[in-house]
């Protein structure tokens, strides 16, 4: 398991997301942050319902009130804090969570 930077943890904004895409191949990785009530989780960019990203446009994750995730292709709705799918599709089924750890201000993920 590989411990990784993503990016500073200021660059969140509370009931904010931010998509991060790197890599190649089998190493290429599709992950959202999000940062909810002063806490940050991250989860592979990927609707348990299709497996399509979340997002249509760049960064575009979350409701209005930051508080869940909408899905752009069938409208699927996670929980921002824990993942779950709450409303359309996938109900009860959950993002998959990357493990993470905030140091010096820095989000590492475990990948
Ligand atoms: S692919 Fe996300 S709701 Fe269908």
């Amino acid at each position: 398991m590989k411990l990784l930077a993503l990016c500073r943890e200021e660059e969140i904004g509370e009931g904010r997301a931010r998509g991060f895409v790197f890599g190649k191949g089998v190493s290429r990785h599709d992950l959202v942050v999000v940062r909810r009530q002063g806490g940050v989780c991250v989860y592979v960019n990927s609707c348990p319902h299709q497996g399509t990203p979340l997002e249509t446009f760049a960064d575009k994750f979350l409701n209005e009130d930051g508080s869940l995730f909408v899905c752009s292709t069938h409208g699927a709705r996670f929980r921002a804090e824990d993942g779950v799918c709450v409303s359309g599709p996938c109900v009860g089924k959950t993002l998959v969570v990357v493990p993470c750890d905030v140091r010096d201000g820095v989000v590492f993920v475990q990948l």
